[in-house]
């Protein structure tokens, strides 16, 4: 990706942007918001909000069930998102997508139905060190459940993977692995792609946790030829409370349920019950109709932008602020990897992290201080936590220099030589 190729977002386009997101109208204590938290959760654009509150105000009903209008309206616009998924991520058929809570859920949608099915005593599963509790704790239980045992990648001091250390611990136990494709805590890009072609040689199947990455990078699960990806529609610009298990329709066919309940099922006796085709088979329940509508809403915000320029722009507002962050006194940015996303996790030597992000939240500054859920990385680097601040295509330049002259005063408050 050169300059000469790719044009940066320009000042007008920004502000463009940002005029459609409300959020990030106000003052917090009177300061302009500075939204560096993007990693937690993304702000939502007009469209995605009127999209929740018309569904509610115009034909709030129950999908796949009824017959009337209502009814009928919103099973189409459901299952439309089901389509703008299945287009966004590139998969083969809208039937390889499965609608979850989030990524917390996809995750141990797998974890559970997978494990059910293909793990027995002995069994490995391989994770990385570098994972999200979410990425950590599902497999752990169905592990603990299966007696089979859990093996996990090293990184190295600057946070990347050990990709050479995949190779060692593959062997002919292993499962399945799990692995994050971008660090919400250190921000490391992982080749992810590289690694699943390694794990296929052996016929191990590979789950992508595309939380952080999926509203950054433009995914093709057909070029990854990733077998599960987990994410979530909360950090790509629409609700919470909704995500996405996307699996390889050979994985769907062969998994159990992982709940029960209604619409899940082509019928029940007391003598037995037969499961709905997929993936209906893995949406038990009313599903969250309303948040699934305005997350096809947020995708079709995403998609209204040039993905590639929002990316480059994202880079841009890295490199500067990885740049301008040295200037603070007693600055460790913890991740220093050779490949990036817009995530700086940093610490003031001697200044504990929670203190500085109270300090930052007092100049309107929004920033998440702590471990991250990934409490094995903080262990690795030898800290209790961070203070990250992640950036998304509408934050801008002078936000960083609000953001570095705010530290530079943190700085002289708590660093302690
Ligand atoms: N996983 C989210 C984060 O990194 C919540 O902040």
């Amino acid at each position: 990706m050169t300059a000469e190729t790719i044009r940066s977002l320009t000042n007008e386009e920004i502000s463009l942007i940002r005029k459609e997101f409300p959020v990030l109208q106000q003052k917090i204590y009177g300061k302009p918001l500075v939204y560096f938290d993007n990693a937690a959760t993304a702000q939502k654009p007009d469209a995605v909000i009127k999209s929740l509150t018309e569904f509610y105000s115009e034909y709030n009903s129950n999908i796949h069930r009824g017959v009337h209008f209502l009814s009928q309206k919103a099973s189409d616009a459901y299952e439309q998102v089901r389509e703008k998924v299945r287009n966004f991520i590139h998969a083969e058929s809208e039937s390889e997508v499965v609608f979850t809570r989030g990524t917390t859920e996809s995750i141990n949608l797998v974890a559970q139905s997978f494990g059910k099915a293909f793990v027995t005593e002995g069994d490995e599963v391989i994770i990385s060190a570098m994972e999200h509790h979410s990425n950590i704790v599902p497999w752990q239980m169905m592990c603990e459940e299966r007696k089979a045992v859990l093996r996990v990648i090293p990184i190295n001091e600057k946070g990347e993977l050990l990709t050479d250390e995949l190779e060692k611990t593959l062997n002919s136990k292993t499962k399945i692995i799990s692995v994050v494709h971008i660090s919400n805590s250190l921000g490391t890009v992982n080749p992810v792609k590289k690694l699943i072609a390694q794990a296929h040689r052996r016929e191990v199947p590979v789950l992508i946790d595309a939380a952080q990455s999926i509203a950054h990078e433009q995914i093709d699960v057909n070029d990854l030829d990733c077998d599960f990806m987990a994410f979530s529609s909360h950090k790509m610009l629409g609700p919470t409370g909704v995500g996405v298990l996307y699996a390889k329709r050979k994985w769907l066919e062969a998994l159990p349920p992982y709940q029960g309940g209604g619409d899940m099922i082509s019928g029940v006796s007391f003598e037995k019950t037969t499961y709905n085709e997929i993936p209906f088979r893995f949406e038990a329940g009313t599903q969250n109709i309303a948040d699934v509508i305005a997350f096809g809403t947020s995708i079709d915000y995403l998609q209204s932008l040039d993905r590639k320029r929002l990316l480059f722009y994202e880079h841009q507002l890295l490199s500067y602020a990885t740049e301008r962050i040295k200037e603070v006194e007693g600055i460790r940015i913890i991740g220093t990897a050779s490949e990036k996303s817009g995530i700086l996790s940093f610490l003031i030597k001697g200044g504990n992290a929670m203190d500085i992000g109270m300090y930052l939240d007092t100049q309107g500054i929004a920033v998440r201080t702590g471990h991250h859920c990934t409490q094995p990385v903080m262990n690795f680097f030898k800290i209790p936590g961070t203070i990250r601040a992640s950036f998304l295509f509408y934050n801008t330049i002078s936000e960083i220099d609000i953001f570095i002259e705010a530290l530079k005063k943190a700085a002289r408050l708590f660093h302690k030589k």
